[in-house]
């Protein structure tokens, strides 16, 4: 079932609408049309109980006061582009700076616009937005759209399509912090997987320089344990094929998380510089608070690699697929 309300408004006075899905189990997910956000996500624990595990804020104002891009969908290059420049087909692009020199999460982005959602089914709604040519100095007219659907076995499942008409880059995805506890405390006692044999070290602006085996390192998830320490911001090369392909677990609440992609690789982010916050529901939140798994292709692609899923032509599309799914043990 899907219904909306108001969210809020922009200061220029634009509406933003919530929108929520709420399947036979109760299972339910909120997303703000600011951003193609996920605001909320409740699932049962062990005992039945709604849980809601990923972290947001209980108002809009909230979402416009505050970083760290809590559950939004974020383009049109996620994660880093050094120096913020490209050259594509001979011509530099040059992008919006906004962290250091360096160009992150799209620059101004699409976690900053409003999106239009239209309902497809009982159970998805899809999200689109247009780009301009030149928005945040990426080339081609671009059209993204993130189709959300909550299953009756209590999976989140997003699909990412792209087209533009021209050359340029892209790569999507969503900054949700998953908090198995219900967003009361760190997400350090969670059990960790991740089916990657590599990471991608970085420098100190956090640019990637290469890509290196994570046996005896800190990165080695290929066995599942506790984050312990909320250091991770790194992209990860995952395993090909079909499966798990990363999975997070909390005793208390007895969630598991799986997740399934078809993206190379997944930055993960344990909120080492989630400043100290009022998160919804009185929920104090901090550094350890959250696990993002955004799912990728590589971060400083268009820099790093002449050929790569993340360039898109006119008369292609550009797509992703990433399901969270969630169960208890
Ligand atoms: C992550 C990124 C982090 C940080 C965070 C937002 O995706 O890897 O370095 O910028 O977003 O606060």
């Amino acid at each position: 079932m899907i219904s909306y309300e108001t969210f809020g408004f922009l200061p220029d006075g634009r509406e933003v609408k919530l929108y929520t899905l709420k399947n036979e189990q109760g299972a339910c997910v909120k997303i703000s049309a600011l951003g193609a956000t996920v605001v909320s996500l409740c699932v049962p624990d062990k005992n039945g109980a709604l849980t809601d595990v990923v972290l947001g804020y209980d108002t809009l104002e909230e979402y416009l006061q505050n970083d760290g891009y809590l559950g939004a969908t974020v383009g049109r290059y996620c994660n880093r582009i050094g120096s913020s420049r490209f050259t594509l087909k001979g011509k530099e692009y040059k992008v919006t700076v906004n962290d250091g020199k360096n160009s992150l999460h799209g620059g101004v982005g699409f976690s900053a616009k409003i999106w239009d959602a239209t309902t497809v089914s009982e159970d998805a709604i899809c999200f689109s937005c247009r780009s301009p040519h030149g928005e945040d100095g990426y080339p081609a007219n671009l059209t993204a759209k993130v189709l959300f659907t909550l299953t009756e076995d209590n999976a989140l499942c997003l699909k990412y399509t792209a087209t533009a008409d021209g050359d340029t880059v892209c790569n999507l995805t969503n900054h949700a912090y998953f908090n198995l506890h219900g967003g009361t405390d760190t997400v350090l006692s969670h059990e960790f997987y991740l089916a990657a044999q590599k990471y991608t070290d970085t420098d100190a602006e956090l640019i990637p320089t290469a890509d290196v085996s994570v046996e005896g390192t800190a990165f080695d998830f290929r066995k599942a344990k506790k984050i312990a320490e909320p250091i991770y911001d790194n992209n990860f090369v995952l395993d090909e094929g079909m499966g798990v392909k990363a999975s997070l677990y909390e005793e208390k609440t007895g969630i598991l998380l799986e997740m399934f992609t078809d993206m190379p690789g997944v930055q993960v982010y344990t909120s080492a510089m989630l400043s100290e916050r009022q998160g919804k529901n009185g929920a104090k939140y901090g550094k350890g608070q959250g696990i993002c798994l955004e799912t990728q292709f590589p971060p400083n692609g268009p820099n790093r690699y002449a050929e790569g899923g993340f360039y898109l032509s006119a008369g292609e599309t550009w797509q992703s697929e990433t399901v969270y799914k969630f169960g208890v043990r």
